[in-house]
């Protein structure tokens, strides 16, 4: 299982975030330029179609395959109550004929994206990965060359941590007590809920960016 919540920044604002999140994690960032496609399996009889995602990490040397199943989410009352998301995912690496394979298996190309950005991870009460990327769109089938922004502008900030059924409610209160720094900056919440940019951002990364982060603890 993982825990998760996003949000959005203004891409001006990025900038003061790195430096925030360097602050608060103590460790680099790393750069992150992943190729997404995302694909669906067309129903057939008896079966009901299914969605994967196959990530090529294109920042390696050479670039390195996943492919990523999300499931559902936990529910009932105890899962409404808290503002993280926690659901069931499944990642696995692959080699790099893996698009093929799920295409002689069944699947269908829906979209692909080109994510830019960095990721920052780090242990504080649990393992977190804080992910700011710009999300772009291919002109062409493939062509990660070619890819514009589908917000210009605007930035999405993911923040996982792996869980299980034992240990996510540690893991939702480190993950929750962590993204309270951040408050000033961006609203984070459960993916879907649509928050928007948070009035305080610009006050907030004015401070940052003047004092260099070193007094946002
Ligand atoms: C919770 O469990 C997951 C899966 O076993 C593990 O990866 C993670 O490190 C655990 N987190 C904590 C805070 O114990």
């Amino acid at each position: 299982m993982e825990c998760v919540v996003q949000g959005i920044i203004e891409t001006k604002h990025v900038e003061a975030l790195e430096i925030l999140l360097q602050g608060l994690c103590g460790v680099h960032r790393e750069s992150l330029r992943v190729h997404e496609l995302c694909l669906k399996s067309v129903p057939n009889l008896g079966l009901v179609s299914s969605e994967i995602r196959l990530l090529c990490d294109l920042e390696q040397p050479e670039p390195t395959w996943t492919v990523r199943h999300v499931g559902g989410a936990l529910r009932g009352a105890g899962a409404d109550q808290i503002s993280v998301l926690v659901r069931n995912m499944m990642e696995s690496k692959v080699s790099k004929n893996a698009l093929r394979l799920f295409y002689a298996l069944g699947y269908k190309l829906d979209h692909e994206l080109l994510r830019v950005g960095f990721t920052f991870q780090f242990h504080r009460g649990a393992q977190i990965t804080v992910t700011v990327s710009s999300v772009n769109k291919m002109l062409k089938l493939h062509s990660t060359d070619e890819a514009v922004p589908v917000t210009p502008g605007i930035q999405l900030v993911e923040v996982t941590a792996p869980a299980s059924s034992e240990n996510y409610t540690e893991v939702v209160a480190a993950m929750s007590s962590f993204c309270e720094y951040l408050a000033p900056l961006l609203h984070l919440s459960k993916p879907g809920v649509s928050t928007g940019v948070v009035p305080t951002a610009a006050a907030a990364a004015a401070s940052l960016m003047s004092d260099g982060g070193g007094t946002a603890l």
